[in-house]
């Protein structure tokens, strides 16, 4: 049985629910979990999957049974990883700029920390001394990703503790007798070349000598997925093989038994979801034609704030001529999804599919213009079911106190 999703079943789903909608294929979030585990088969090697992507309930608990790891990047996230059924010690917090009530909390609920500055680091010393192992998220200066609002590595990034300060680490971890565990580095999303990866673990072996006790080594995520047709995302195979490369010849890796921890987000989560769009309105100026859907960077930003591509699709006439339009949203603002792109031809009415849209598109979406926010479908082995109800005119006011 095949389990991809068919654009005649993606009309029906926006039939039977309404559109905008989410559909997310969770036989995809399957598929993408398996090529890493495949890749990584017989090393020491575990995956936490950075929820911050998509934090749906039902793809936590999916993504839980297929047995990946969570990375929460809030306290909130580590509650709903909690809520999902993920034990403690398979929940890490990779957290940055937060304030230390946080960690307190985090270390209460017993998961793993990444501890990203050198004052939370101090006051960690101060509460806990050597009572509780953790984390450090450093940042180790690598440019990479796929443009700079989603590099997280390099020198003004305000990821991470940057590696020059590492005798002010020392200070402090000496000072309390921290026990650090881990060495964390997150250099970006869309990382396609994995020579990346490979000079982060350089730049955590330089530094392993000076934390007797790291046992983990964590790369972050990052892995590039194809938006367009002809890309190519991150060969994973080509990941472990380089990585484990690297680690073995290491000599600072002699005589220790490390783990390698990653933390995936769009590559688990973005190719399994389409965002279900109809067409409002043609209308034909001197320069273009608009077709303006109903949605807008209120339910899917990237296009907007990352100048991403997402390939879209008129579902509703597949073999229609080919001409150009420029798909645009309904909100008041430039909400421009694509310029020029080659579409089959649009009628007012027509379902475009917006694909690649799993990974930070119903999570970055907001209501603004006081518009809904979209529903959200799964499906899997080819079955459908509601995950979330689309807003209502109560929700946009349920948080308001009338004082007037
Ligand atoms: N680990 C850490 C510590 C992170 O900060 C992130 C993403 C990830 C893992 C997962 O990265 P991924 O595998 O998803 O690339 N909203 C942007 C992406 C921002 C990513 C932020 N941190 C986008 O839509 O492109």
């Amino acid at each position: 049985m095949s389990t991809s999703i068919s654009n005649q079943t993606l009309v029906h789903l926006a039939e039977k629910y309404g559109t905008p909608l989410y559909v997310y294929n969770f036989n995809t979030i399957e598929r993408q979990y398996k090529k890493l585990q495949s890749a990584f088969e017989g090393t020491n090697t575990r995956f936490f999957y950075a929820c911050k992507a998509l934090t749906n309930i039902n793809v936590l608990k999916y993504v839980k049974s297929l047995g990946a790891n969570i990375d929460c990047s809030s306290i909130n996230e580590v509650k709903l990883a909690l809520k999902a059924g993920f034990p403690a010690k398979r929940i890490l917090y990779t957290s940055n700029g937060i304030s230390f009530d946080e960690i307190e909390v985090a270390k209460e609920l017993g998961v793993y920390i990444n501890i990203d500055s050198l004052s939370n680091l101090r006051k960690f010393g101060e509460a806990f001394g050597d009572q509780y192992p953790v984390g450090l998220r450093l940042r180790p200066n690598i440019m990479a990703g796929g443009n700079l609002k989603i590099s997280t590595g390099h020198e003004n990034s305000k990821f991470g503790i940057p590696v020059d300060l590492l005798d002010d680490i020392l200070t402090i971890v000496k000072a309390y007798d921290i026990n650090v565990i881990d060495l964390h580095i997150h250099t970006g999303s869309e990382i396609k070349d994995v020579g990346v990866f490979v000079k982060g673990i350089e730049v955590l072996f330089d530094l392993l000598p000076h934390f007797p006790h790291v046992k983990v080594i964590d790369l972050g995520g990052g892995f590039k997925v194809p938006y367009k047709k002809d890309e190519q995302g991150t060969d994973i195979d080509l990941l472990a093989k380089e990585v484990f490369d690297a680690i073995k010849s290491h000599p600072n890796a002699l005589g220790r038994s490390l783990e390698v921890w990653f933390e995936p987000g769009k590559f688990l989560v973005s190719e399994c979801g389409t965002l279900l769009t109809k067409v409002n309105v043609l209308k034909k100026t001197k320069t273009t034609r608009f077709a303006a859907v109903n949605s807008g960077f209120n339910h899917l930003i990237r296009p907007m704030f990352y100048d991403a591509f997402h390939q879209i699709d008129n579902i509703s006439n597949e073999n229609g001529e080919v001409g150009n339009y420029s798909i645009v949203g309904n909100i008041c603002e430039t909400d421009t999804f694509a310029w020029e792109r080659p579409m089959n031809e649009i009628k007012e009415g027509d379902i475009l599919a917006f694909r690649n849209a799993g990974a930070y598109g119903f999570e970055m979406a907001s209501n603004f213009n006081s518009r809904y926010k979209p529903a959200e479908v799964m499906v899997l082995n080819g079955n459908d079911a509601l995950i979330r109800e689309r807003d209502q005119f109560a929700d946009l006011f349920r948080k308001q106190i009338e004082v007037l």
